[in-house]
């Protein structure tokens, strides 16, 4: 379900709103010009503020006959994180009610209205919980940021969706039905024409399913002709039981969200139009349910991927890697990019390393990693540069293929390195880089610009970095 609340601009605020949000910054000052006819300063000090970004003071105020509200929100040092928390406790605030409208603070409105509608969104099936805020009337904010705020919120939720939507329900075909809703032209191999073209990752991994595996391709061309060509590959593992490596109970029950990275990269694709993107794109969705059965493949099997290179496959909860590698040795034959980002739950070891906060980026590029660093900065997408570390890869070695997929022992360790280096073999000799989002693909809390479940990472900080020029 997409995000209901609808951001508008108003050019002032008019004579009486029921809800009307004003800022004040961390010394207590008001960060806005309008006439309250409220002992601000005083009503402050009452309630002890202290000014942070995430604070609301409510007020009731005599309005008509009845009752309206002030609150008066904390934007702390008025940087775009304290926009965001500002603008994401505004929301929670006023959940429920009609219109909202909010003295916006001097700064990143973008920033701040996309935080104030993320913090709307929530996934139910089936039970209706309290409805979010129906607008958000941003008086005498910029028109072009608040509408690319709502682009941006829009994508973002439709990434949860995909994520959050039951495996019962999203199986690879239907996430290719998804990605054609995005109004771009869409290519889809099938089983045939996967086995017929040599994409034997994706195939050996999806072989135990009753669901079938698809590669999803999505074109994005910009009206004005572009000097620049790029790849967004995502992993899209609609439901992640680790094959006959299976995974045990409380493992496996997040894995409906193991097509996180596909998910952004259909959400991408979609929203870059409406943002005027000046690149090409090109999305690849590796789509496959990885499922135990007697058609599944076995731990030691050793499969052919796109290109012909061969894997011994020692785990087959180590899938993700095997569909994006194809995916990977397509795009560099095949579609000839400037450069090649892959997006992916890809390793549980991330998650030890860098937490839930903080995605990885891996590349063989370092103006690439840094423009994705930057840009997930930029975005509140956060990304930490992870190193491909060359002592590992003989990690992967395989005495009867070309590589194995995973160590066969434990004198490397670095789970999600040596997945990284596993990749980096496909990805040929162009600027590449690989996001492991496995940490932040989901979250635990609803708090702030998160809700419980999936998060929709990677999609701002993919659109930042595409739409700078
Ligand atoms: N989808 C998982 C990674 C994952 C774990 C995502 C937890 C989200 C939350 C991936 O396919 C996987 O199973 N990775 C294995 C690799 C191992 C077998 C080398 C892992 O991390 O344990
Ligand atoms: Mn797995
Ligand atoms: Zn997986």
């Amino acid at each position: 379900m997409p995000i209901e609340t609808t951001a508008s601009v108003v050019a002032e605020v008019s004579d009486d709103p029921e809800l009307l949000a004003v800022p004040y910054t961390s010394d207590l000052t008001p960060a806005h010009s309008v006439e309250l006819h409220l002992p601000v300063p005083d009503l402050l000090a009452h309630y002890e503020a202290k000014g942070e970004a995430g604070e609301v003071v409510e007020v009731p105020v005599a309005r008509g006959g009845g009752v309206g509200r002030v609150l008066l929100y904390g934007v702390g040092d008025g940087s775009p994180r304290a926009l965001r928390r500002a603008g994401a406790a505004l929301t929670r605030r006023v959940k429920g009610k009609d219109t909202l409208t909010v003295v916006t603070p001097g700064g990143d409105v973008a920033a701040f209205a996309e935080a104030a509608l993320l913090a709307a969104y929530s996934y139910k099936i089936g039970k209706v919980g309290k409805p979010a805020v129906r607008t958000l009337a941003f008086a005498g904010a910029d028109e072009a940021q608040v509408r690319r705020a709502q682009v941006v919120a829009q994508a973002v939720a439709l990434a949860r969706d995909l994520a959050n939507t039951p495996s019962s329900v999203k199986n690879p075909a239907w996430l290719a039905e998804r990605a054609a809703e995005s109004g771009l032209p869409v290519k889809v191999w099938d089983e045939e024409r996967l086995q017929a073209e040599g994409f034997g990752g994706i195939l050996a991994v999806g072989r135990g399913s009753a669901s079938p595996p698809r590669l999803i391709q999505l074109s994005y061309t910009p009206e004005q002709p572009a000097d620049r060509h790029v790849v967004l590959v995502g992993k899209g593992i609609t439901f992640d039981s680790g094959g006959l490596s299976l995974k045990p109970t409380d493992n496996m029950k997040t894995q409906k969200t193991d097509m996180a990275g596909g998910a952004t990269v259909i959400a991408v694709l979609g929203a870059l139009a409406r943002l005027g993107a000046p690149v090409r794109v090109t999305g690849l969705v590796a789509a496959a349910e990885n499922m135990p059965s007697g058609t599944a493949q076995r731990p030691s099997d050793v499969i052919k991927h796109y290109g012909g290179r061969t894997v011994e496959v020692l785990n087959t909860d180590a899938e993700g890697r095997l569909v994006l590698a194809d995916a990977l040795a397509y795009a560099d034959t095949v579609l000839d990019p400037d450069a090649v980002v892959d997006v992916a739950t890809l390793t549980g070891a991330i998650t030890v390393a860098l937490g839930r906060n903080v995605g990885a980026v891996y590349s063989t590029d370092d103006a690439l990693a840094k423009q994705l660093v930057d840009a997930g900065q930029t975005a509140d997408d956060r990304l930490w540069r992870m190193p491909l570390i060359e002592d590992y890869v003989p990690a992967l070695k395989s005495p009867i293929a070309d590589l194995s997929n995973v160590e066969s022992g434990s004198r490397f360790g670095a789970g999600s390195i040596t997945a990284a280096l596993f990749l980096r073999e496909f990805a040929g000799q162009r600027p590449w880089a690989h996001l492991d989002i496995a940490g932040v693909g989901r979250s635990t809390v609803d708090e702030g610009t998160l809700s419980k479940g999936a998060t929709g990472f990677g999609v701002r900080v993919l659109l930042e970095w595409l739409t700078r020029t």
